[in-house]
């Protein structure tokens, strides 16, 4: 192999990913995640994400290191996540790459997750062709970039004012009883529903919302209106009296059991409402700027609807899809490292050691 051998730490969220790569050449990949941990509050909790950070770290970078065959003696840069996430989650991995750079003299760059998350397409095909737009959807963001070049020229055209799309999920999965993470589940039980069934509102996609925030996304209103019609559907079967919406999830699950509640369709249907507004103001940037391509990461990509219509959608605007592989979509190190390889190999200078988290970045 050619090129820098980097090592990537992610810690912005709930994964502890260490990843290396030489080049544009995966090495290894270790994620740890804590979600098990987040389970019975409905979403991450960002003091239980920092301490299970603390503790996943070492064996994350020993597993990584033996994956890749290599002690830290052979790398040339470290790469880590400064931001957006959570600001104690990302105080560990900073905390470990500045000591890790201290003790080995090797030079650290802080990167941006988001644009790390771009990175993870080069691992994938070995290049990222630009100019692409890139649509980045997981529980914590929701973000929309336009990227000339990695390195030098990306610029954030839009991202969530309220709800992160993994968020309304997980939320609205909660509102039905079906648990945590919420995504997987409602997919689940959408594969059994009528996506046209109920017709939920697409945040900020009437023509003035586009015209305010072309290519902002919101999400809460979506998630109230599903609050909504729950409610109101549990209030009708049980003769005027109101449901228990927002509730304890087992009473939530048990209401909607007894209010017989359609909850394949309310999920198609939600489901759908989602996929729609991400897609749309995607390819949306797409025809605005003249940008032929788009690129998916982050985990709500694991969506197989969302995945279905963007084939479709991409395929009759005439704009080539790109999806890395799920291991490289979800949050992970080795895209951290990816992005740093480019660092290097564009001659950028290090960050050196004076910088701190920037949650909002
Ligand atoms: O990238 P990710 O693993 O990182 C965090 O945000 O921590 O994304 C997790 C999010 C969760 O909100 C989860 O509900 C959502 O991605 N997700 C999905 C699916 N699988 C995971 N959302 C929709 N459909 C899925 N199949
Ligand atoms: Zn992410």
């Amino acid at each position: 192999g050619r090129g820098p051998l980097v090592l990537g730490i992610e810690s912005s969220c709930d994964e502890t990913g260490v990843g290396i790569v030489r080049g544009t050449t995966l090495l290894a990949n270790t994620v740890a995640s804590s979600m098990d941990e987040h389970a019975r509050f409905g979403g991450v909790v960002p003091e239980v994400a920092a301490r299970a950070h603390v503790q996943a770290f070492g064996p994350a970078l020993h597993q990584a290191l033996a994956e890749a065959d290599i002690t830290m003696a052979d790398v040339d840069a470290i790469a880590v996540t400064s931001g957006p996430g959570l600001a104690g989650a990302l105080m560990v991995g900073i905390s470990a790459a500045k000591g890790l750079a201290l003790g080995s003299g090797k030079p650290l760059y802080a990167v941006n997750h988001l644009v790390g998350h771009v990175g993870a397409e080069i691992l994938d095909s070995g290049r990222l062709q630009t100019p692409t737009v890139a649509l980045l959807v997981s529980g914590g963001h929701t973000s929309l970039l336009l990227v000339r070049d990695l390195v030098d020229d990306v610029v954030l055209l839009g991202e969530t004012i309220d709800d992160a799309a993994g968020e309304a999920f997980d939320k609205v999965a909660r509102l039905l009883g079906l648990g945590y993470p919420g995504g997987p589940r409602i997919q689940r039980a959408a594969e059994d529903g009528d996506p046209t069934a109920i017709r939920f509102p697409r945040g900020l996609s009437s023509a003035k919302g586009m015209r305010a925030h072309p290519y902002d996304f919101s999400f809460s209103g979506l998630k109230t209106a599903v609050a909504r019609w729950v409610s109101q559907a549990e209030a009708a079967a049980a003769g005027g009296v109101p449901g228990s919406v927002g509730g304890d999830v087992a009473d939530t699950a048990a209401a909607a059991e007894r209010a017989g509640l359609p909850v394949a369709d309310i999920a198609a249907s939600f489901q759908d409402a989602v996929v729609d507004v991400l897609i749309t103001k995607a390819l949306r940037a797409c025809a605005d700027l003249g940008v032929p391509r788009l690129l998916l990461g982050g985990g709500v990509i694991a969506n197989a609807r969302l995945r279905e219509v963007a084939a479709e959608r991409c395929a009759r605007a005439g704009v080539t899809l790109r999806i890395p592989k799920l291991s490289l979509c979800t949050d992970n190190g080795a895209m951290i490292a990816s992005l740093g390889a480019q660092l290097v190999l564009a001659g950028k200078p290090p960050t050196g050691l004076d910088f701190g988290p920037d949650s909002s970045l």
